[in-house]
């Protein structure tokens, strides 16, 4: 049976730029959105265009330039911010508008400072106002997370009613835990009329380091759009990282009904524009896109990797966009991956007396070294060192 289709809309540009210290130029911007299409990214949010005029003509600019990708534009439920940005989106080839408010008691209390009952009404009008200008749109919950349930029924009864086509679940401070916020999409999607009609969407924060992991279980409840942002950049802990949503899923097409449209051997270099436009740098360890994330140091793991590179990794350094894997050499490395790298380096070693003495120093320099360099073992194998 073929696979249903997994919607990734990235919010690098958007939610990533609000990560404090992450803004962007309208160049800066292009460039990334260009290297999403390229991935093929279904859905780029551009930006909020009634944030500042800057965000306002960078959300066009995209619009103008990217045309194999749909463009949202984020909006609150007032009339003026979705003018606004069905404004920007006018060169769109595809456009959405994404309007949001906040439903959970807290926010709607103590920030919007507004009746349950008022806001359900702007939410109405939002979506009505926004489907006269386009045919796309999307609508948010904020803080659907901690949300009521039978009230975000209400409320997302009331927008499907007003043609909203996508429905978004925000987690927007990262309060949930998987099996929990799953039961809230199984919940919505049983208890809604005419929840088979639209879109669900998950958009995750990372405050407890659960973004990847809720958003994958939302996946096996039902939700067909993943909101996610290059390298997890985003608010606070940021969002859901869209390498590692994309690569779980694909890599575990054994549990997963669905897989998505993108060409993961961009991966890593989205990753590396992001954090170069950024100034942050991605943790070495990070799954994925880290310099270390197919990288082997210890003996055992490889000796294995190098008799068969499935013994100790799940995906393919070059499936996502590195050039190969990377056997590291330290202390922890055997005799085996020692004599490969001087293979690769054309140094042929036909004795077995020779290959002790230089391993046996290569032991001794990588005690003092974190990591041996091609440099390292060039000197090492110069003849004074190797000759007995
Ligand atoms: O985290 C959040 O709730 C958001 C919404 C605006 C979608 O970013
Ligand atoms: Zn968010």
């Amino acid at each position: 049976m073929a696979k249903e289709q997994l919607i990734i809309f990235d919010t690098t540009l958007r939610d990533g730029e609000q990560s404090p210290g992450a803004s962007m130029t309208r160049e800066e911007k292009l460039r990334i959105a260009r290297q999403l299409e390229k991935m093929h990214v279904d859905i780029i949010e551009a930006g909020f265009p009634a944030a500042s005029n800057g965000d306002f003509e960078a959300v066009r600019s995209v619009a103008e330039a990217i045309k194999d990708s749909r463009i949202a534009a984020l909006c609150r439920t007032s009339d003026q911010d979705i003018s606004r940005a069905l404004e920007a989106l006018k060169p769109a080839r595809a456009g959405r508008i994404h309007t949001f408010i906040a439903t959970s008691p807290l926010h709607m209390e103590k920030k919007l400072r507004m009746a349950p009952e008022d806001v359900i009404i702007a939410a109405k009008n939002a979506v009505r106002f926004a489907r006269n200008g386009i045919d796309d749109v999307e609508f948010s919950c904020e803080d659907a997370g901690r949300s009521e349930m039978d009230f975000l029924c209400r409320i997302v009864e009331t927008v499907i009613k007003e043609g909203a086509t996508t429905i978004n679940i925000p987690d927007t401070v990262g309060y949930n835990v998987p099996r929990q916020y799953a039961d809230r999409i199984c919940q919505l999607r049983e208890r809604v009329p005419n929840s088979d009609k639209v879109i669900w969407s998950v958009h995750c924060h990372n405050d407890l380091g659960l973004a990847v992991a809720n958003s994958l279980a939302a996946v096996i409840a039902g939700a067909r759009q993943v909101e996610c942002t290059i390298n997890g950049l985003g608010e606070r802990a940021g969002n859901a990282a869209l390498e590692e949503v994309v690569m779980a899923v694909r890599t575990r097409q054994d549990i997963f009904p669905c897989d998505t449209r993108i060409d993961a051997t961009h991966i890593v270099p989205a990753s590396k524009l992001v954090s170069s436009v950024t100034g942050f740098p991605v943790q070495p360890n990070k799954a994925i896109v880290g310099a270390n994330a197919f990288a082997h140091e210890s003996g055992i793991h490889q000796d294995g990797v190098l008799k068969h590179r499935e013994t100790y990794e799940i995906m393919r350094a070059e499936d996502v966009g590195w050039n190969t894997n990377k056997l590291v050499l330290g202390k922890h490395s055997g005799r085996t991956a020692f004599r490969a790298r001087l293979k690769e380096l054309g140094i042929e070693v036909d004795s077995e007396q020779v290959l002790n003495t230089a391993f046996t120093r290569f032991k001794e320099l990588a005690d003092k070294k974190h990591e041996i360099f091609d440099e390292d073992l060039h000197a090492l194998m110069s003849e004074d060192v190797v000759t007995p």
